[in-house]
């Protein structure tokens, strides 16, 4: 069943049934100032970082789902109304949520009065603007009553939800004309207020919740509305909120807008008052007068549209079959921008309080982000490094306001050095910026002992030589990719965290073969790059540790017809035929046919067979069988999950795209295009029911074929699954490769495939790329010719001369 349907002109989606499985959301800004906001107007707005500059307040997990947002309620007569239908739920006449790039507009109708409120955040802009339009198609004059709604929150979202002996006593508001500032904290440590406001004037207001609701009155009810008159209360202490009235009549056939604008203000300290108590409006004011017609908001959405255009104009497929062409067109690419400004932060399975960015999550991100903005992608590459330590360990995590490292979660997690290497090449590639290298980078944001980030890289590599165990293999440290296979946790204490507790550490010889694929895939990289700048012995220690770990793999990480996973802390094999569950995992098998390790000798090809036969399920591949159906205290959290969900045998989507390309390096585009399809959401609308969560946007996890109910969906949005997945589907299975020297053509694609054409901004320069498949191959070129002329090799040259050039490609 579905709930709605793709707009692929507006690059939009359209849920025309507000009962979705799960609410469906959509994110709003993409730089400093952000809203979360579903098909019923719920979500909350924050500034840079979700936990410390939060605006306004959320429920997570209540009942019923999804409560607290940004509302509007319309009562007409005696009915009262949302255009979302939350909160109100009266039954609408038509109701319609179009998501799109960074704005969501939500149109309901009842008793002839239509009315859509439109959200999004302006380009540069620390505010979120809400046009609510309204319009009377009756034959009667409507005199409607318009109540906003939003709820403050006391600006750190995790002490908002906890020390109430405080914060029932600390809020503050200021109200001036048709403004409600919320300014709690503010006369001390706090440099910032928020606002909210209307651009015309109201005829009431309030800003004290209890009044506003009633105490025992939920968001569908505000004793307010029912009564159809605000109270003008002014909030001190409990909880404030910002609710403007208005009185709207409205001829037959007539409409009006209104504007809000919700925003947020820094001041100075010398510049913080206007006058005893008065906070300085300044800065709030110019914000309002920007968007305080319809005329300029508009312009401004204008704005915005062209912002997506532009961005989603570096990559764009024409590939004859729609639910491919919008992912990798529109969707795919929007997920890798929302993942690249969030990490795994705020949505609506993180809290925003829990977690900043990620180390190998952001770098992770950078490979479905960096040809979108360059520029912004090489800030961050910094930022990341400079939470690395100088033995070339890492923060796990950082905070985005401040860009320190987390000293709660701390560092240990073996893998993590490595993604660097990931992040940093993919940023050369793209944009053929090698100055980059010598950027001087601190360690832990230690200036004082800076090195350029190509030592930070070699820090890296040699963090994985410097921590071998006694297979010539990586130590796993805490956990690498997979956080929950925990190695060194043996915790039987339910309140220790499995990602930071390490109860056995002495002598840990827990070792990692997914760290051992990646250390030879980014080793390469490290290698190639060491060549590039002249550094020829570095490459050439670095490349003898390479073919050394190869080695070891090939010895002690081959169980016979696929990869091992690891060796647990006694040396035990895990993800090996020995073992009773757990026999077989996906990642080492993954990163050692990406590697291609044991290519020659048929290793890869077994291994894939292994995957196709053990982990494939109809809903996509599990992370590992047989799952574990009790808790192995040597393994920590993998077997902590009921079997098929997470960790333990679940489709951990972020993984699937690494057996994808697996299978592209031994040339079965078949199967590699049969994986991606299996869990790509558009391809999933039909099932919407099963699969839950938004058909538009990847999801962390489906629940794999062990579960109870396999095939349903969770964690939406925020996952690495979105930049492995355009990564996969955009490299190696249609094939065009930013590299050092030029684009790379080498598809590998389902033999019945005809051709199809992608476009391709590279390096200023725009290839018209026609690929054409004749002979009904999966993989190989044979000719490719460049402005008619043909060339020997699959490199297409770099032009950088800002023309358009055609690229013709036939595979055989
Ligand atoms: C989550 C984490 C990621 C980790 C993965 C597997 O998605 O964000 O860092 O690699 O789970 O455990
Ligand atoms: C849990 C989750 C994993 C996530 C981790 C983050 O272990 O299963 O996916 O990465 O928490 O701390």
């Amino acid at each position: 069943m579905k709930f709605g349907h793709f707009d692929d002109q507006h690059r939009e989606y359209v849920i025309t049934n507000p009962k979705t499985p799960w609410p469906w959301i959509n994110y709003l800004g993409n730089e400093d100032f952000f809203s979360l906001i579903s098909n019923t107007a719920g979500g909350y707005t924050f500034y840079k970082d979700a936990k410390f500059r939060r605006l306004t307040r959320y429920r997570y997990n209540n009942v019923p789902m999804d409560s607290g947002g940004k509302y509007f309620y319309i009562k007409d007569e005696n009915t009262v109304w949302s255009p979302g239908w939350k909160p109100c739920k009266t039954e609408l006449d038509s109701y319609e949520c179009r998501h799109g790039m960074n704005y969501t507009s939500i149109k309901g109708e009842k008793n002839g009065v239509t009315a859509t409120a439109l959200y999004f955040v302006p380009l540069k802009t620390w505010a979120e603007v809400q046009k609510l339009s309204l319009t009377n198609n009756s034959k009667e004059v409507k005199k409607l009553k318009i109540f906003s709604f939003v709820e403050w929150c006391l600006w750190n979202a995790a002490a908002d939800m906890e020390n109430f002996q405080r914060n029932f006593s600390t809020g503050e508001v200021e109200i001036e004309d048709s403004v409600i500032y919320h300014k709690t904290e503010y006369k001390e440590r706090r440099d910032h207020f928020a606002y909210y406001s209307v651009n015309v004037p109201v005829q009431g207001f309030d800003t004290d919740r209890e009044s506003f609701f009633g105490l025992y009155n939920g968001f569908d009810e505000p004793q307010v509305v029912a009564e159809g008159k605000s109270r003008n209360t002014e909030a001190h202490g409990w909880s404030p909120i910002a609710s403007h009235y208005l009185e709207v009549e409205l001829q037959p056939g007539e409409s009006k807008d209104f504007v809000f604008v919700l925003g947020y203000v820094e001041n100075k300290e010398e510049e913080k008052w206007e006058s005893k108590n008065i906070i300085n409006k300044t800065k709030a004011k110019e914000t309002i007068a920007k968007f305080n017609t319809v005329a300029k908001v508009d312009a401004a959405l204008a704005e915005l549209r062209e912002y997506w255009d532009n961005l989603l104009s570096v990559y764009t497929i024409d590939s004859g079959d729609d639910k491919l062409d919008r992912m990798v067109n529109i969707w795919n690419q929007y997920q890798c921008m929302i993942t690249f400004c969030f990490s795994r932060s705020a949505s609506y399975f993180e809290s925003g309080i829990g977690r900043g960015m990620g180390f190998r999550d952001s770098n992770q991100d950078l490979i479905g982000f960096v040809h979108q903005i360059p520029e912004r992608a090489r800030e961050r590459i910094i930022d990341i490094a400079s939470t690395q330590f100088q033995d070339g360990g890492c923060y796990h995590q950082y905070q985005p306001l401040t860009k320190k490292g987390n000293n709660d979660i701390g560092g240990g997690f073996n893998d993590d050095p490595m993604w660097l290497i990931l992040g940093t090449i993919s940023y050369i590639k793209e944009t053929g910026d090698f100055g980059i290298l010598t950027e001087m980078v601190p360690f832990d944001n230690d200036m004082s002992v800076a090195r350029t980030l190509f030592e930070h890289l070699t820090v890296s590599f040699d963090h994985v030589v410097n921590n071998l165990g006694p297979h010539g293999l990586p130590l796993i440290g805490r956990a690498d990719w997979n956080d929950c296979l925990n190695l060194n946790c043996f915790s039987n204490d339910p309140n220790e965290s499995f990602q930071t507790t390490e109860n056995k550490t002495e002598g840990t010889k827990a070792e990692s073969l997914m760290i051992a694929g990646l250390f030879v895939i980014y080793g390469r990289d490290y290698v190639t790059l060491c060549t590039k700048l002249g550094l020829t012995e570095e490459a050439v220690r670095a490349q003898s540790h390479i073919d050394a770990m190869m080695d070891a793999v090939k010895k002690h990480g081959w169980d016979g017809e696929w990869f091992i996973r690891a060796y647990d802390y006694y040396g035990n094999k895990i993800g090996s035929n020995e073992n009773e569950e757990g026999k077989i995992f996906i990642e080492s098998n993954g990163w050692c046919t990406m590697a291609g390790i044991g290519k020659e000798e048929g290793l890869c090809e077994k291994a894939l067979e292994a995957v196709k036969e053990r982990l494939d399920c109809e809903h996509g591949i599990v992370l590992n069988n047989p799952a574990f159906t009790k808790y192995y205290i040597e393994y920590g959290e993998i077997s902590s999950y009921p079997a098929g969900y997470k960790e333990n045998a679940g489709i951990f989507c972020h993984n699937n795209p690494w057996i994808m390309i697996g299978e592209t390096v031994v040339g079965n585009g078949n199967r590699a295009w049969e994986y991606y399809r299996k869990i790509c959401p558009s391809y999933l609308e039909d099932i919407s029911e099963l699969h839950k969560t938004e058909p538009y946007v990847y999801a962390q996890m489906i629940s794999g074929k062990d579960a109870f109910k396999p095939g349903e969906a969770k964690n939406s949005w925020l996952t690495g699954t979105a930049s492995w997945n355009f990564y996969a589907i955009t490299q190696f299975i249609l094939g065009i490769q930013p590299d050092y020297d030029g684009l790379l053509v080498d598809p590998c694609i389902p033999n019945d495939w005809k051709g199809f054409k992608v476009s391709r901004k590279f390096r200023g320069a725009e290839y018209h790329i026609e690929i054409q498949n004749p002979n009904g191959v999966s993989k190989g070129v044979k000719e490719i010719i460049v402005d008619g002329k043909s060339q020997a090799s699959n490199l297409i040259p770099l032009f950088e001369d800002g023309e358009d050039h055609e690229v013709k490609v036939i595979m055989g």
